[in-house]
């Protein structure tokens, strides 16, 4: 059997809970990896599915001797669960595992865990320690949008924009398709498998027409929902004729708007009616009203206008999902991602934290973090 370090088997458990990407939310990405008293690999496991087995269970399963698992080490990305959910006390099944110790990468804050879980094992005489620091961060970047979910109001949000090297997000005449790479567009049917919903701006919809639903082979064909930002609904006289409408549920179609007296017809698509701010409709009650009816993840996808207000609230936003093509389109008949906010001071400048950048064909995907997120 292979033998593996500590550092090693967390970093085994990291990759296995990205496996969950799309399944389980709003449960966390969870992985988990078990090395035997000789330092040998047994198994490792994730959660695949939400309402389905935990990480450590999934784990402890895979080990085919149970004999094997006295004074095994078991390494998690995030402390066992001590209550009895949709399935078992992991803690517990730890326990009775006779496991020798337990590395977890962070604590969860969820009120019915909240180190209870690691008190459980301690209280059994299992040895509990905290990962290194590195990999703790690593372990709160696979759980970041469970962990933001515990802890704010708004639904965890993220930023699409896939733009021209020179930030160019479409022609002035509506021209957008296609900027960025084959590759670039199948990331974002992956990165969209990951979110409540999708939100989108009046305007892409008059002029794109997009279907806004996931088609990845890792997920086959889905809808999640989809949010429209349109003050005065005036998209909805002709909602069925266009293709995000033809793809789902009515119920699905979420208008953001102005409409605070009762709509006629809604065609049975939703309407949540936000009060009006200086620049726009109110996104922070936009997004209080979508947290409340079930949306704890937005993958926003612009365009220009829609990207603005949510850039002149930047607290709003969590990521930023930046697709760069090998292109230049020039903003004399372009339209930029950042047109529609500005910055009066250089101290007032957003900056981005955690940034890291991956090829995609011709293409760059620079991904990061608002600072303070
Ligand atoms: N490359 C990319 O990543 C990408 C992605 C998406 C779209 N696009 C392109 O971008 C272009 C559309 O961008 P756009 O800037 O013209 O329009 P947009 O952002 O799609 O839509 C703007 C409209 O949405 C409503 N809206 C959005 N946020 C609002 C807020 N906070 N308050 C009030 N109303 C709000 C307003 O509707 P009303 O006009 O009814 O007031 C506004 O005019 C299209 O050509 C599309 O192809 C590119």
């Amino acid at each position: 059997m292979r033998k593996v370090s500590s550092i090693e088997a967390m970093e085994l458990a990291i990759e296995e809970g990205k496996k969950g990407w799309g399944n389980v939310a709003p449960n966390p990405l969870v992985g988990c990896s078990i090395v035997s008293s000789k330092g040998e690999l047994l198994s490792v496991g994730y959660h695949r599915q939400f309402g389905g087995p935990h990480a450590e269970v999934v784990a402890l399963n895979n080990v085919k001797d149970p004999e094997s698992l006295i004074g095994a080490h078991v390494f998690v990305t995030l402390e066992p669960c001590a209550h009895q959910g949709k399935t078992g006390s992991c803690a517990t099944a730890l326990v009775d595992a006779k496991v020798g110790s337990v590395t977890y990468g962070v604590e969860d804050p969820n009120p019915l865990v909240a180190g209870l879980g690691l008190k459980r094992l301690q209280e059994a005489g299992i040895l509990v320690q905290e990962t290194t620091p590195e990999l703790a961060k690593k372990c709160r970047d696979l759980a970041e949008m469970f962990l933001h979910g515990q802890t704010s109001k708004y639904p965890f949000v993220a930023l699409k924009i896939a733009s021209s090297l020179d930030g160019v997000i479409a022609l002035k005449s509506g021209e957008s398709r296609w900027i960025t790479s084959e590759r670039s567009r199948i990331r974002v049917h992956y990165l969209r498998a990951q979110f409540d919903a999708l939100l989108v701006g009046r305007k892409t919809v008059v002029e794109d027409d997009p279907l806004l639903n996931i088609r990845h082979p890792d997920f086959g064909e889905r809808s999640n929902r989809v949010v429209i930002i349109d003050p005065e609904l005036k998209l909805l006289e002709n909602i069925e004729k266009k293709r995000l409408f033809s793809s789902r549920n009515p119920k699905d179609v979420i208008f953001i708007s102005a409409a605070t007296k009762e709509v006629s017809d809604l065609k049975g698509c939703t309407n949540i009616a936000v009060p009006e701010s200086q620049n726009g409709l109110d996104l922070d009650s936009a997004m209080l009203a979508l947290r409340k009816v079930g949306i704890e993840s937005l993958f926003v996808e612009g365009g220009a206008y829609t990207l603005g207000a949510f850039f002149r609230k930047p607290y709003l936003v969590n990521k930023l999902y930046l697709f760069v093509s090998g292109s230049i389109l020039g903003m004399g008949n372009g339209v930029s991602w950042s047109e529609h906010f500005e910055i009066a001071r250089l101290d007032k400048k957003i900056v981005l934290d955690n940034i890291s950048c991956e090829g995609l064909d011709k293409d760059l995907l620079v991904t990061a973090k608002i600072q303070g997120k």
